[in-house]
């Protein structure tokens, strides 16, 4: 990416007609939008019938906003067939679980697998790179919008058998391999020819976990070969173009392999759209920053959407109090976004979304949002030298798809574990100690980190249990949650005591797990309680930090710690209450001398630094209802005033502090 920070929105002139197209052209402007992403649901408008393009209306979008000093990032409109598709291939239509065929009326409605879905989406994406490879607005390409529909139709049942063919390919028979991971000799599965292997469809009770998971990974690689299949075909056409395409982050919903599919974008892109208009807005804003920062390997990334304005908050839409927009976007942008664009432009007058905020709401240009937009526009102008520039981070999170896939299992011995929670309650104890972190993959490189949460880590292949030992033993510090190295690749649970993969790098057996109610507690020899889960577990030479002080598990150790060679492994086995937790993670970061950018700072005044060309900017921003004051010393580009030593931030402010280092 290049041109300072990128700022706009999805724009769909399509919707619209010229009079609007021009108003359109004043309020960016006015608003100093300087990139649109166009296309993104127009595969009707472009193709109205197979192999007929009309791309008069799309040049003449291009054109305008080239002409205005808009890039354009081009999308291929593949995430919504037009209807005449449906009609002349409805075998491309995706099948549910239940065996339901779904039908066109809304979007995301295609199989990958299907050939005449492939085709035709390879069709259109190739026309798009032929026409505008010269365009002089073209500024990067959009592939798609949010993979993630999953299809089990035939197609895909008969794409799913290839993937096993090649994943277990090794040894004579590939079948044995397959009966061997997926257990099949529990309830009577075992197949004896290749075509008795099904997608995990809807069946009579639990489904096999094994199944279900190389599903998951299956599926997560299907959509990765729709999108190189597209991709491949643009960079023909406009090798000089960097390819993105944008992953939804949303809720417990996980259907791709972020970090192998981060490896095949130029750019990691994500739609974040807050999970609630309450102060935690914060921790979700740095929840999705920094997993998309990691999944791009540090490099700077896109927030390709988020919304301007109401949120949806428990199935309610919630407003951001006024102001609140430009500190959330700056949040982004703290933690190494190059942009800051939303879902929509203009707010649509029809359709399933018309009530969806827009940078342009139906109020029109007199509105308070569009009034933020214009503010927020010039404030991104004044910081735009920031971009390029970096976040360091010396602290990490696993995270795995495989983990979680395979913890929404319904044999787990409690459904209220979920692998989002537990990776979420390690991060925001990180974000109220004032410290960025990273993620890392189990299997990833591990060495540049003093410190290293493992939240439930439920599966853990053999390297990634190598690579953690080899992490601790070589002085590394880390803090394993519950439910964590329970299972193999293959699902298959590890013996002799949980937690199979890392019992003696934490020095601790765990004998049986005694999962909690929901609404119930228990209380811990430090006065502390925990929730959700408990186990009776034993010291096998680990430090007993806290007991269980109730009920049949009295006296057995709660949380721990063990040293092992060089290193030190703390193990966790409840959900800790938030004082426990800070405590714990506090005596973590200690221990490992890692710690806030800014020690002493009050709860909820967050602060980051981005660094680059030997410059460092520092993010400030203020939760919460009080002032606070930093010790600062550099230029406040927001208000472009001089800040030495120290730098007052009112309530619900943001800053951004060019430093100046002694002697620089
Ligand atoms: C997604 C889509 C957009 C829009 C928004 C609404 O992120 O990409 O097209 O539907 O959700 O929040």
């Amino acid at each position: 990416m290049t041109g300072g920070l990128w700022f706009g929105g999805d724009y769909n002139p399509e919707q619209w007609d010229k009079e609007i197209w021009a108003e359109d052209d004043a309020l960016m402007r006015e608003a100093r939008v300087n990139t649109a992403t166009v296309g993104v649901f127009s595969w009707s408008a472009i193709e109205p019938a197979e192999g007929r393009y009309e791309f008069g209306w799309l040049d003449a979008t291009l054109d305008r906003l080239h002409s205005r000093g808009v890039r354009v990032v081009l999308a291929t409109p593949t995430a919504s067939p037009p209807p005449w598709f449906t009609l002349a291939y409805p075998d491309a239509m995706p099948v549910t679980r239940e065996g339901t065929r779904l039908w066109h009326g809304s979007r995301d409605t295609y199989c990958a697998a299907a050939p005449a879905y492939r085709s035709a989406a390879l069709r259109i994406a190739e026309a798009l790179a032929r026409r505008y490879a010269g365009h002089p607005a073209l500024a990067m390409w959009h592939i798609h919008n949010e993979y993630g529909t999953v299809c089990w139709c035939d197609h895909a049942a008969s794409a799913f058998r290839d993937w096993l063919r090649r994943r277990y390919s090794r040894g004579e028979n590939g079948l044995d391999a397959l009966n061997e991971a997926w257990g099949t000799a529990f309830w009577s599965q075992r197949y004896s020819a290749w075509e008795q292997v099904l997608p995990p469809r809807a069946t009579q009770w639990r489904p096999n976990p094994s199944q279900t998971l190389d599903y998951g990974r299956f599926w997560s690689d299907e959509l990765l070969a729709a999108f190189r299949q597209q991709r491949d075909a643009i960079r023909r056409q406009t090798p000089q173009i960097p390819v993105t395409t944008n992953f939804m982050l949303s809720g417990h919903y996980q259907v791709l392999d972020s970090w192998a599919w981060s490896r095949e974008v130029d750019v990691v892109a994500i739609d974040h759209y807050l999970g609630t208009a309450g102060a935690d807005g914060a921790i979700d804003i740095a929840f999705g920053s920094d997993r998309a920062r990691s999944w791009g390997g540090g490099r700077p990334w896109m927030l390709m959407e988020q919304a301007a304005s109401l949120v949806s908050d428990s199935g309610l839409m919630l407003h951001r109090e006024p102001g609140r927009m430009l500190r959330d976007s700056l949040g982004y942008v703290a933690r190494g976004s190059d942009s800051v664009l939303f879902f929509q432009w203009r707010a649509s007058r029809a359709g399933a979304e018309s009530f969806h905020a827009a940078m342009v709401p139906h109020a029109g240009r007199d509105s308070r949002i569009f009034a933020e937009i214009a503010g927020l526009g010039q404030a991104l102008e004044r910081v735009g030298e920031i971009a390029g520039s970096t976040v360091r981070a010396d602290v990490a999170v696993l995270w795995d798809a495989d983990s979680w896939w395979a913890l929404e299992d319904k044999g787990l011995p409690s459904a209220d574990v979920r692998y989002l929670d537990a990776v979420r309650a390690d991060h925001a104890a990180l974000w109220r100690a004032g410290v960025v972190c990273d993620f890392i993959h189990p299997e990833g490189d591990l060495s540049g980190y003093r410190l290293i949460f493992a939240s439930a880590a439920y599966l853990l292949s053999d390297e990634g249990a190598w690579s953690l030992r080899g992490y601790v033993e070589g002085g590394g510090h880390l803090v394993v949650s519950f439910l964590s190295g329970i299972v193999d690749s293959s699902h298959h649970v590890r013996l002799g005591g949980y937690p199979g993969a890392l019992r003696d790098v934490l020095g601790i057996r765990v004998e049986e797990f005694h999962p909690l109610r929901s609404g119930t507690g228990i209380r811990l020899s430090t006065g502390e309680r925990g929730t959700l889960w408990s186990e009776y577990l034993r010291s096998e030479g680990a430090q007993v930090l806290a007991a269980y002080a109730d009920g049949p598990l009295a006296g057995c150790p709660a949380v721990t710690r063990n040293s092992l060679r060089d290193g030190t492994a703390w193990y966790v086995s409840t959900r800790l209450d938030e004082h426990a937790q800070d405590r714990i993670v506090g005596e973590a970061l200690a221990a490992a001398g890692a710690g806030p950018v800014l020690p002493g700072l009050p709860p909820g005044v967050e602060v980051v630094r981005r660094e680059g060309g030997g410059r460092s900017w520092l993010f400030a921003l203020n939760h919460t209802g009080e002032p606070a004051v930093l010790p600062v010393t550099g230029l406040e580009l927001l208000s472009g005033r001089p800040a030495t030593g120290q730098l007052e931030l009112p309530p619900g402010a943001v800053a951004v502090v060019r430093e100046h280092h002694a002697g620089g």
